[in-house]
């Protein structure tokens, strides 16, 4: 996961609003962000403190994902906000939730790895899945590209002018004419370490 995140700010039908129409809380945080967060660092059944509860996003989100919760908020406006937000909030099928569980169990393979095992060869180009861009891989586990270096995720976002790429669905390397994704390598030094 990138260490800078681009997410929408809190709006819309997810702001709460009082009586008058007026913002419930000042600060309330989006969903999407408690979402990644809790999927990022927790699993189904772990428990989830908030010392700083305000309308209670990380306990909507933790209730969501399977999640049990301790909310901690001085406020009380904003406490009774909290209780019947997530009072109407629905827990995922498990279903859903076993599957977010086994995607962050997956281990993590850094690209250089593929580098060090013979995989790709240092000097060796990698094509952009839409074939507009190409780079050449590093002995180091970096790419370097036209006026860009660092890890396929990066060049890839450079590349396309986005926030984010991720690099191991966005870069190809060739094979006697064939065009193969990289993440196929990483996937074969996951099998290997299930076996
Ligand atoms: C940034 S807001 C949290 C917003 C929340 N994440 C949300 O999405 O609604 C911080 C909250 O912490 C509460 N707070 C600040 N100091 C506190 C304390 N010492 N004990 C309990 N709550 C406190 C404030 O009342 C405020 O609602």
């Amino acid at each position: 996961m990138r260490s800078d995140w681009v997410l929408p700010i809190c709006t819309g039908h997810e702001r709460l609003k009082d009586e008058n129409g007026d913002k419930a809380h000042p600060t309330q945080k989006p969903e999407s962000l408690l979402h990644r967060v809790l999927i990022g660092s927790t699993n189904p059944g772990d428990v989830v403190l908030d010392p700083f509860f305000g309308t209670g996003t990380t306990g909507a989100v933790a209730k969501m994902l399977g999640r049990e919760f301790i909310g901690i908020e001085r406020e009380e406006s904003y406490r009774k906000v909290a209780e019947k937000r997530i009072s109407k909030v629905r827990k995922f099928d498990r279903e859903a939730l076993e599957v977010s569980a086994s995607k962050r169990a997956e281990p993590r393979v850094p690209f250089g790895q593929l580098v060090e095992r013979g995989m790709l060869r240092p000097g060796e180009e990698l094509y952009s899945m839409n074939q507009r861009h190409k780079a050449k891989v590093r002995a180091d586990g970096t790419l370097v590209g036209d006026n860009v270096k660092g890890s396929i995720h990066q060049v890839g976002a450079h590349l396309e002018n986005a926030p984010s790429c991720n690099g191991w669905t966005y870069w190809c390397f060739k094979r006697e004419g064939k065009t193969v994704p990289i993440d196929v390598l990483r996937q074969q030094i996951r099998a290997e370490m299930h076996n």
